[in-house]
């Protein structure tokens, strides 16, 4: 976070270009706007090169592994893979296939730790530090790996998370983990300092939908006059918005909306994790004395 915040000190079009001549590969099992070009962009900030693999262009149309294609990459020559699959273990079991870094772009409904990171470096750049600070989270909580990131990050950092969304969709087991739970929408934003939106994962939902669209929209739409109630409240959104449903036009666009501030935090916050996969933080001026401080 601290690497994010100095390379943006330099301006949105920061470069560090400490990774000039090395080689990455993103390798996308699932679609992506945001967290594709993100990194692509971050890696060409950074000087790396970015090859990019889908998996409708892939070899995985033939019935070729996930291991496969990771040893295929390594083989290469690739340094490190930027991996988004649906399966919530993808990247930790690639990881243990090779030698080579694997970063986790968005895994099926488990994590999206990016995404995390820079969303909590935008709540911190809207609320200062975030001990004692209540976040909402609203919506489909099941299926998010966006959530399940924001809530280990958040709490990390003392930070209250409220999860907010009809009981098929917020599973009560969130409550163990010291989450509170929550189906009604005014209890969730009461006395919180920012509210995360997130869409229904259709994606995800079996024939069984546990909460029609309609339901979602009318109880836990957020439209301006919900946040009317609630004047002192953030709104982030971690993409794709179906605006209409889990957000109004107005309320996406509002000036308390953070969510193009979420996306802009993310170049800086990736740039700073390639170069830390690179094993470039020795690289970076004064960091292994910050380092050796923390430490
Ligand atoms: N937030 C996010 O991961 O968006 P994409 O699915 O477009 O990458």
């Amino acid at each position: 976070m601290d690497r994010a915040r100095a390379i943006r000190s330099s301006g949105l079009n920061s470069h560090s270009r400490l990774a000039e001549g090395r080689q990455a590969a993103l390798l996308f099992y699932e679609n992506s706007t945001r967290t594709r070009m993100s990194f692509e962009s971050a890696l060409g900030r950074i000087g790396a090169r970015a090859l990019v693999l889908t998996e409708a262009t892939s070899s995985a149309t033939k019935g070729e592994s996930l291991r496969d294609a990771g040893r295929n990459l390594e083989a290469m020559g690739i340094e490190l893979i930027v991996l988004r699959h649906p399966d919530p273990d993808s990247s930790e079991y690639l990881a243990s296939q090779l030698q080579i870094p694997v970063v986790n772009g968005g895994a099926g409904a488990g994590e999206h730790p990016t995404q995390g990171l820079y969303d909590i470096l935008t709540l911190e750049d809207a609320l200062g530090s975030l001990e004692g600070k209540r976040i909402a989270i609203v919506g489909d909580i099941a299926h998010s790996r966006v959530a399940r990131s924001n809530f280990f990050g958040l709490t990390r950092l003392g930070a209250r998370v409220v999860f907010c969304g009809p009981p098929t969709l917020v599973p009560a087991a969130w409550r163990e983990l010291g989450a509170e739970v929550t189906d009604d929408l005014d209890q969730a934003l009461c006395g919180s300092h920012a509210v995360m939106a997130l869409r229904l994962q259709g994606e995800r939902l079996g024939p069984d939908t546990p909460a029609s669209p309609g339901e979602m929209r009318a109880r836990y739409g957020l439209d301006p006059a919900i946040l009317s109630k609630y004047p002192e409240l953030f709104v982030l959104h971690p993409g794709p918005i179906m605006r209409g449903m889990e957000l109004s036009h107005e309320v996406a666009d509002s000036e308390r909306s953070l969510i193009m501030k979420q996306v802009q935090s993310g170049i800086f916050v990736r740039m700073a994790v390639l170069e830390e996969c690179f094993g470039l933080a020795a690289a970076v001026p004064g960091e292994s004395r910050r380092r050796e401080a923390v430490r």
